[in-house]
């Protein structure tokens, strides 16, 4: 079918009790990985970009591997911006069709990152496209994005930051961290059911991989509806294709193939840990 928006797509795992895969891709192959284990899994599925990710190919390539992957099957598929770290890109990829878009300001002072998401969310309108939005500081270093430590979401702050900012759905930050994790993460669970108290809008989970199925699983409970993959994605490509390359193949293709069987394995994992496979 054609690219939806997460805005349905969250509203009903908000509604049901589970949450949506978001994936990370970085090339043609690691997008078919991701939406072949959404049409296996029966289940939705956002693909996103990084501005980094932007630079290496534009959001126009992006959207035409996307769209048309995403019309030859079933289950729904939305191409999100992850990580917009201006209001600049944000636009480029509305005008590219992109079906989603975060903008990231959580760098910023509480009302300067309000004044940014709220911006963005009205250009957005637009076009018909929901807004992520994070508020606190998700640890780790992402993409183009500096490691900017940890610091939580403050509950109160995100209510007050929903009302003004009219986005559509906020990351928090309670405990993740972006890339590989050097000890077992900690999450603040009791936080995030605090933030879902007071904050209508679905909820998005960044820094996922490296969690245990049981730390995903508890998320979802207290109200996740989106979980973001990027890091376990990108090892499981470049080992497939590190692996293939060893028996010096001499067309690109046998591995290419190699790391998008590895993706597509590790993305159905995960759709079934969220709850989303069969959602579709
Ligand atoms: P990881 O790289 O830790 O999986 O984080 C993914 C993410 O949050 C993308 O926005
Ligand atoms: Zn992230």
């Amino acid at each position: 079918m054609a690219l939806t928006t997460t805005l349905e797509m969250l509203l009903d795992a908000q509604k049901r009790g589970y949450a949506v895969g978001a994936f990370n891709v970085e090339n043609m192959e690691m997008a078919q990985a991701v939406i072949r284990a959404a049409e296996k899994k029966d289940a939705p599925v956002v693909i996103q970009t990084t501005p980094g990710t932007l630079k290496y190919a534009e959001p126009a390539v992006f959207y035409g591997i996307v769209q048309a992957l995403a019309k030859k099957v079933k289950a729904p598929v939305a191409l999100h911006l992850d990580h917009g770290d201006s209001y600049e890109l944000a636009a480029r990829c509305l005008m590219a069709g992109y079906t989603s878009v975060m903008i990231d300001g959580s760098r910023l002072q509480l009302q300067d990152n309000i004044a940014l998401s709220a911006r963005v969310a009205a250009l957005a309108a637009l076009n018909g496209v929901p807004v992520e939005a994070e508020l606190g500081k998700v640890g780790g270093k992402e993409d183009t994005l500096a490691d900017q430590g940890d610091e939580y979401t403050n509950p109160a702050d995100a209510a007050a930051f929903v009302k003004a900012s009219g986005v559509q759905s906020l990351a928090v930050a309670i405990g993740t961290a972006h890339g590989v994790y050097k000890t077992k993460p900690v999450l603040d669970v009791k936080r995030l059911h605090a933030i879902r108290e007071v904050v209508e809008i679905p909820l998005v989970l960044h820094g996922a991989s490296g969690l245990s199925e049981e730390q995903v699983v508890s998320c979802v409970k207290e109200g996740i509806c989106k979980v973001n993959f990027a890091t376990e994605l990108r090892i499981a490509y470049t080992k497939g294709v590190g692996e293939a390359m060893a028996q010096k193949p001499i067309d690109p293709k046998a591995y290419g193939k190699a790391g998008r069987e590895r993706v597509q394995a590790l993305v159905e994992k995960w759709m079934d840990v969220c709850g989303a496979t069969g959602r579709a």
